[in-house]
C-alpha cells in the first residue's frame, strides 16, 4: 500500500506512449482545456510573464497562458506528448515545446515569472530534485502553482492519480522545505469533483 504522505506514487507509470499514450494524450486534449484556463486564472497569468509548464501533455494549459499574451515554454519527457502538442498547436508565436522533466528543466536560472505542472507532480522520479529545480528556473517573486485531482483515500488503479488531503498537505510541506514562501493549499470545486491547488513564492532575495 502506498504511503498516505507519498506524493510521487505513480513515478513508474508507463502510459504515456505507444497505443495508450496516445489514447491518453487525446482523451487530455479533449477534457483539459477547462482545466488550464482555470490554472491561467488562479496563477493571474497575463502578458508580462515567462512561464514553464512542467509535464505539458498534449498543451491545453501552455496554450490558455499564450493565449493570454505570456511566453510559454512547455516541456515533457514525452515525445509522443511533444508531438501532439505541436499539431494542436500550429504556429502560435508565444509557444515552444521542449523534451525535459522537473528534474532537468530546459531553461536558464531565473527565466521563469510562473512555473505550473498540472496532474504531474504524482508522475514525477525525484521531488525533491524537481523542487530546486523549479526554484533555479523561477525569477525572484516567481509564482509556483500545482493542480492535482483530488482522490479517495482507497481509490487504486486509475482512480488514484492524483492526491489525497494528506499528499496535498505533505507536498505542501516539501514546497516550504524546499525554501519557497506563501505558501498555500486550497481546494477548488471542479465539475463533479475538486483538485487541489498548491500555490508557493520563490523569495525575493537567492540567500533565503
Ligand atoms: C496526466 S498527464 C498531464 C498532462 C497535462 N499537464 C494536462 O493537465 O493535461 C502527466 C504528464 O506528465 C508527464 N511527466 C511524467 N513524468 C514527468 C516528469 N518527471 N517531469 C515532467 N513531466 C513528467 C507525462 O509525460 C505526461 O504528459
Amino acid at each position: 500500500m502506498t504511503e498516505p504522505t507519498v506524493v510521487n506514487h505513480h513515478a513508474d507509470h508507463e502510459g504515456f506512449s505507444g497505443p495508450i499514450g496516445l489514447v491518453a494524450a487525446v482523451g487530455m486534449l479533449l477534457t483539459g482545456r477547462g482545466n488550464a484556463r482555470f490554472a491561467a486564472e488562479l496563477a493571474s497569468v497575463s502578458a508580462t510573464d515567462r512561464l514553464v509548464d512542467i509535464g505539458c501533455g498534449p498543451g491545453n494549459a501552455a496554450r490558455a497562458a499564450a493565449d493570454r499574451g505570456a511566453r510559454v515554454v512547455g516541456v515533457d519527457p514525452s515525445p509522443l506528448m511533444l508531438r501532439l502538442a505541436r499539431r494542436a498547436t500550429r504556429d502560435h508565436p508565444n509557444v515552444s515545446w521542449s523534451q525535459g522533466t522537473a528534474e532537468a528543466l530546459p531553461v536558464p536560472d531565473g527565466w521563469a515569472t510562473v512555473v505550473w505542472s498540472l496532474k504531474t507532480v504524482h508522475h514525477w522520479k525525484d521531488v525533491t530534485a524537481g523542487l530546486a529545480e523549479l526554484r533555479r528556473a523561477l525569477a525572484p517573486a516567481g509564482r509556483l502553482l500545482v493542480l492535482e485531482r483530488r482522490v479517495r483515500p482507497a481509490a487504486t488503479g486509475l482512480a488514484s492519480h492524483g492526491w489525497t488531503e494528506q499528499q496535498a498537505e505533505s507536498f505542501a510541506s516539501r514546497c516550504r522545505a524546499a525554501g519557497f514562501g506563501d505558501v498555500r493549499r486550497d481546494e477548488h470545486r471542479r465539475g463533479r469533483g475538486s483538485v487541489w491547488a498548491v500555490q508557493a513564492v520563490r523569495p525575493e532575495h537567492a540567500a533565503q
